[in-house]
């Protein structure tokens, strides 16, 4: 049991698959795990030319990063994502299930597109990329890291995000009921919620088609949200990327079906 902090926290020899890492959180979490020594493979819907600045700034590091794209709503396309990452890198050990949508919409806006959108991606996709993963893992017999990135919101709603909320708190139950039962094949399955962070994401959503008042009412909300936070800040993807260090690493091998919660203090407000 006896082993180095750095040894503790070694992914060298280790592949991982992180969804949406083309920027913000993926970005931050596929920036660390390199720096820890895995192999990343991303997976996101932006051109490779979009992700090519993300793939270099790893792969100038010392890092082994490498880029598909595809679009992970469609689960027809999860598959090919399994097979090109095993035949470009080898076994999976470790799967960042990250990329994901966040509309602002009022309830009363709330359109069955807008819900399908959402949900097929931040929760249907999950459930049937680590099933995949899943399966390959328990077939290798060398067992794994599945770490789904939730949110905030899947525990207290922010507002005006009904649709991203119930993905989130489906990502979270999807979680436990996947940690139950691969926990005998040695695969920890758990979660991160994180708070605000500054993404590209957010950013956008500022940038929304909304009506004035609409646009208002959201960037008071987003004010009175960071002037409450017990750290008065945003946080950073490089934060959630240490989070998703310590759940990839061997330092989390008692975790499974755990929320990490890493908000700056939000729930506590
Ligand atoms: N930023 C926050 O404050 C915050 C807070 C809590 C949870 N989260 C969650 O963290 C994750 C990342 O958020 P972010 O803020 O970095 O967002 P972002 O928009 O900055 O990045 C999301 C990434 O996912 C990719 N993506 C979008 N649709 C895709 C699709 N159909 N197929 C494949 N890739 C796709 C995007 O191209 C992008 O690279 C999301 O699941 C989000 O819900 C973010």
């Amino acid at each position: 049991m006896h082993q180095t902090i750095e040894k503790l926290f070694d992914l060298k020899g280790k592949v991982a698959l992180v969804t949406g890492g083309a920027m913000g959180i993926g970005k931050g979490i596929a920036i660390k795990l390199a720096q820890a020594g895995a192999a990343i493979m991303i997976v996101d819907i932006v051109p490779t030319a979009e992700a090519e600045y993300t793939i270099k700034e790893i792969n100038d590091q010392g890092g082994n990063a490498n880029y598909l794209q595809a679009d992970l709503k469609d689960i027809k396309h999860l598959s090919l994502v399994l097979d090109h990452t095993i035949n470009t890198l080898g076994d999976i050990h470790i799967l960042v299930n990250n990329a994901g949508i966040f509309t602002y919409c009022p309830v009363t806006e709330l359109t069955e597109e807008l819900w399908d959108n959402t949900i097929n991606l931040n929760l249907k996709s999950v459930a049937f990329l680590s099933k995949l993963v899943v399966k390959k893992m328990i077939e290798k017999k060398h067992g794994g890291k599945i770490i789904n990135i939730s949110s905030i919101d899947s525990l207290k709603p922010s507002g005006n995000l009904a649709q991203y909320d119930a993905s989130k708190g489906g990502v979270r139950m999807l979680t436990r009921a996947f940690a139950k039962e691969v926990g005998k094949y040695g695969i920890t399955v758990n979660d991160i919620a994180p708070g605000g962070i500054n993404t590209p994401g957010v950013k956008k959503i500022s940038g929304q088609t909304l009506s004035q008042a609409q646009q208002q009412a959201m960037q008071t909300q987003m004010q009175q949200f960071i002037s409450m936070l017990p750290l008065q800040r945003m946080g950073e993807p490089e934060e959630i990327g240490n989070a998703a260090l310590f759940l990839a690493s061997e330092a989390s091998n008692y975790m499974t079906g755990s929320t990490m919660v890493v908000d700056g203090g939000l729930l506590i407000m």
